[in-house]
């Protein structure tokens, strides 16, 4: 079995019975501040599960791509894996009431639950039409029920019609056999999970509950299915593997990797994080010491520090893009940022590097504190996982108290540069969150200031219409006498590429379009594709800022505000000057009207 056939028969049979085939989420969601990735195919689907209605298909099919890092320390053993692909099939808005309705029409508008979740799943591993494993390999566990949420005895039940025996269907706890909520809060439910030779391989997870933000369980209005079976491991058990890391899903990474003479562990963690810097910096993610930013760099680093890496890693990366190019869409210029990415990422830790393994081969310790591995971190940018590489089996590391030293910077971090961004706007004179508009500025000044900030967003869509998709802002302050944006890019802009964006904006001006704003809640707004580069400062109910008008839509974007209301207010536009303002980030100096 190859992993393309697996997708395809997977897709085929639930696409058989009436689910609409649908296209992954990006791996950093979009609206659930509460999770930094995407570690489940229901995550995009949240909402549907509360409100069926918002989906118009009640039956969905999917393969995410997600990211945990909750086993990150485990990688390099026989199954846990950072990045993975899962396939999962879903079902929203059941309910007692439609139940008959549903088994009349059986459709992709109609839900369904446990009955039909259970006897696919079965149909889909043992029947021909699927993957036709002897039925004597399967095992099947189902939720034992604790103090306030029953034994799920329906699911065992129809394990039972199927022909299951009772000594093959063991009972779980809620450790094992009860699922989400992803993030703070959500649908959240009983699981029934199938193993194969004691393997497990797939898990069905049937929402009868949301779980509020304090913990408390309420049972669903509307009832529905979530399922997740990984596809590398489903791929080992198929082809008889004993590990992920022996599937064609793996297997080139670590031949290229076999000459540097590697422990199996160390060979199988470098393949696993290969995949994630490429999906991570696809979403356009820099390393950086904050956030998702953090765990780039976290895997950027713990690969680069094993003797040898470093000089592999693109060809690495280009195997990776080969095994997925067929099954995922890669943003133009992602191999272009890759490189420079490595590239910099790799001179920025070597400065360090070489005095920080000095340091820790000094530490003559059998136990590090989390305060002594964050500050190793914060002296010398060695990641926790890297520093453990460096001291060996013989010593523990504190993870706990390194992660609780860090979210202590972090939170530190985070309300420091809350304030710097009040002082700025406020001590600017100018914009606030709220749209207010300081009185310190004259009328004139005013007037200059909102040219200057619709032009801003004019700029944006020009760099991401010259330069590409995966511009991304960094930054912008916006003056009465000038315009300033930074954001990602890996060089100078050549004479003529400025030349057109100036000339695209000015397009856009003498057009003279209406600039709108509407107001959103924050995730439709994501949705809806409206640019958010810091998404977690807005508000839930947001101000989405259009400039175009219908069919001629030229930019979308969260913002407080205030905007000119035509296009043409703006007068001209140019830039005056264009450098770099850090690592990969450029910044260009503008200027509108007549202020020039
Ligand atoms: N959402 C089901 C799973 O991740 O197993």
């Amino acid at each position: 079995m190859t992993s393309a056939k697996l997708r395809k028969i997977f897709i085929d049979f639930f696409e058989k019975r009436n689910h609409t085939k649908h296209a992954p989420s990006s791996l950093v969601p979009l609206d659930d501040p509460s999770v930094l990735f995407t570690t489940a195919g229901m995550q995009q689907f949240k909402q549907f599960y509360t409100n069926p209605d918002k989906s118009k298909s009640k039956r969905l099919v999917t393969i995410q791509p997600c990211f945990r890092t909750s086993d990150i320390d485990e990688v390099g053993d026989d199954t846990h894996l950072t990045f993975f692909e899962m396939l999962g099939n879903f079902s929203f808005g059941y309910t007692e009431a439609n139940r008959s309705k549903s088994k009349e029409k059986n459709q992709e508008n109609t839900s369904y639950f446990k009955e039909d979740a259970i006897q696919w799943a079965w149909d889909f591993v043992t029947s021909t039409q699927g993957l036709g494993i002897d039925p004597a390999r399967i095992e099947v566990s189902v939720f034992r029920g604790e103090k306030n949420i029953p034994l799920d005895d329906e699911s065992i039940r129809i394990w039972r019609k199927i022909g299951v025996p009772n000594e093959k269907i063991k009972l779980g706890t809620r450790e094992d056999n009860f699922w989400g909520p992803t993030g703070l809060e959500g649908p959240c439910g009983p699981t029934t999970e199938l193993y194969v030779d004691g393997i497990e391989i797939w898990n069905l997870v049937f929402n009868e509950y949301y779980q509020d933000a304090d913990g408390n369980l309420i049972p669903a209005q509307y009832k529905g299915v979530d399922t997740g079976m990984g596809l590398e491991r489903l791929l080992a058990v198929l082809n008889g593997k004993k590990t992920v890391f022996e599937t064609e899903l793996y297997f080139d990474l670590i031949e290229k990797l076999r000459p540097l003479g590697l422990a199996k562990e160390k060979e199988r963690i470098i393949a696993d994080h290969v995949k994630g810097i490429i999906f991570l910096i696809n979403e356009n993610l820099e390393p950086g010491n904050l956030g998702r930013e953090y765990i780039l760099r976290r895997l950027l680093r713990r690969v680069m520090i094993i003797e040898g890496v470093y000089a592999q890693l693109l060809a690495l990366c280009n195997l990776v893009f080969e095994m997925y190019q067929t099954q995922y869409r890669f943003n133009p210029g992602v191999q272009e940022r890759l490189t420079s990415i490595l590239e910099r990422e790799w001179i920025q830790f070597s400065k360090t590097l070489e005095k920080g393994k000095v340091y820790i081969s000094k530490l003559n310790t059998t136990r590090l504190s989390g305060e002594e591995a964050f500050r190793i971190y914060s002296t010398y940018g060695i990641p926790i996982d890297a520093q453990k590489d460096l001291l060996g089996d013989a010593t523990v590391v504190d993870s706990a108290g390194f992660e609780r030293e860090y979210l202590a910077s972090f939170e530190a971090h985070r309300s420091v540069s809350r304030a710097g961004v009040a002082q700025k706007f406020g001590g600017h004179g100018l914009i606030t969150k709220g749209g207010e508009i300081s009185s310190d500025l004259s009328p004139q000044e005013y007037e200059k200031a909102l040219r200057n900030h619709t032009a801003t967003h004019l700029l944006h869509a020009a760099l991401r219409a010259v330069l590409g998709e995966y511009v991304q802002q960094k930054g912008s302050d916006v003056a009465p006498e000038r315009l300033r944006f930074d954001f990602t890019y890996e060089r100078a802009l050549t004479e003529e590429e400025k030349k057109r964006v100036e000339a695209w904006v000015n397009a856009r001006i003498k057009e003279d379009v209406p600039v709108n704003f509407t107001q959103m809640d924050k995730g439709d707004a994501l949705r809806s594709g409206a640019l958010a580069f810091f998404p977690e400062r807005y508000p839930q109910k947001c101000k989405v800022y259009t400039i175009g008008d219908q069919g001629h839509q030229i930019s979308q974007e969260l913002c407080g505000g205030p905007h000119v209301t035509h296009t043409s207010e703006i007068g001209h536009f140019a830039i005056t000057s264009e450098k770099s303002s850090s690592a990969g980030v450029r910044r260009i100096k503008a200027v509108t009207s007549n202020q020039y």
